[in-house]
């Protein structure tokens, strides 16, 4: 027999047979926070888990070829990049594996790195495999076994907007970082604020003067007391969030944007496959949000969110998080993916050895 549970919050309504126990909290399937949060004032603004305040508890940095550590690295005021967003930068995960920590796509990541760098005109001063082997060793040398890198490329010191001459540095922080959002039962604000006109930018390249946009949209959607933010794109039409792609449930189909107005990520592709291996139909397509209401599931996928399920945007609520869901289950497999419980795709996690 089947009856409709409460659970969580009285936001996610699942069908689930009497007797059973709820969906499985995202707990079970992620560690516990392991980083030093100062949340803001609450008379500020409405400062979920998402939005904390991160301290990185990582001894050291690779920066510019060497070693250093955190307190010893500057960056200097009058900074090219600062001033004007020119800095590229990447979000990587790295896991623990049956065979020691593994960092997950490094490879495409690191290509993704130098991609961006050169949308900004810089020439990264080392090689792929340098910074592959620099992000590595930062993680060996922190002796972390699971954690987020943040390898970033930016101008020196400089003013006036064309950075020729300007020098480019090179540096990799390494921190641990739990789960992103927090809780299975997220509530996301469609927001006012679009995503960048893919003509004001490069929507393939991950530079830092875009994400002025994914800022704006997450204060607003803190205003609305969201979990988090979903932007349209300029048409209108649903792009994605300020940092994580989106799909949609239908039955047997899974549609997500098309990556024409949107950062494609490297998990967004990573999905695909999964989702496919499991026999949905895989759709890029235009979302209209009126059509938000016939999904039953949607969730977001990133590196940093990993996969997580909403459950709901603005009035429109989802069994994303229910279970026996196609989201929960997409979820493990790709937990299983990056920690490496299973064989396939052992390409895509590059041994951390200390
Ligand atoms: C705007 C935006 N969209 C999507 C993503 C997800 O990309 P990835 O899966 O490569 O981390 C990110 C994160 O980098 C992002 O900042």
């Amino acid at each position: 027999m089947i009856a409709w549970w409460w659970h969580s919050t009285p936001l996610t309504l699942c069908k689930t047979a009497y007797g059973e126990a709820p969906a499985l909290s995202m707990a079970h399937v992620y560690p516990p926070h392991r980083w030093s949060a100062t949340k803001a004032p609450s008379d500020a603004l409405h400062f979920g888990a998402t939005m904390a305040v991160m301290k990185p508890q990582a001894t050291y940095v690779w920066f510019d070829g060497r070693m250093r550590t955190f307190e010893k690295v500057s960056v200097a005021l009058l900074n090219h990049s600062l001033h004007y967003g020119t800095a590229a930068f990447e979000g990587i995960r790295c896991y623990e594996t049956p065979k020691g920590p593994a960092v997950f796509r490094l490879r495409d990541h690191v290509r993704r790195l130098f991609h961006s760098a050169a949308v900004m005109g810089m020439k990264v001063p080392y090689t792929q495999k340098e910074v592959r082997q620099a992000i590595v060793h930062t993680i060996a040398k922190n002796k972390l076994r699971e954690c987020y890198i943040r390898p970033i490329v930016y101008y020196g010191e400089g003013m006036g907007l064309l950075p020729q001459g300007t020098e480019v540095h090179v540096a990799i922080a390494v921190w641990p970082w739990g789960q992103y959002i927090e809780g299975d039962d997220t509530h996301v604000h469609i927001v006012r604020t679009r995503r960048l006109h893919p003509e004001s930018g490069v929507m393939t390249a991950k530079v830092s003067g875009h994400y002025f946009n994914s800022v704006l949209a997450s204060l607003e959607a803190k205003r609305e007391r969201a979990d988090e933010a979903l932007l349209l794109d300029h048409r209108g039409n649903v792009a994605e969030g300020p940092g994580e792609n989106i799909f949609f449930v239908q039955g047997s189909t899974i549609h997500t944007p098309r990556p024409d107005f949107i950062l494609p990520g490297l998990t967004r592709a990573t999905v695909m496959l999964l989702a496919r291996d499991m026999g949905y139909m895989v759709v890029e397509k235009d979302i209209s949000p009126a059509r938000l209401p016939r999904y039953e599931e949607a969730f977001f996928v990133g590196t940093a969110v990993e996969v997580h399920p909403i459950g709901r945007i603005d009035s429109t609520k989802y069994e994303s998080a229910c279970k026996g869901s196609a989201t929960l289950e997409i979820q493990r497999r790709y937990a299983e993916l990056v920690h490496g419980d299973t064989a396939a795709h052992a390409v895509w996690r590059t041994p951390v050895s200390s």
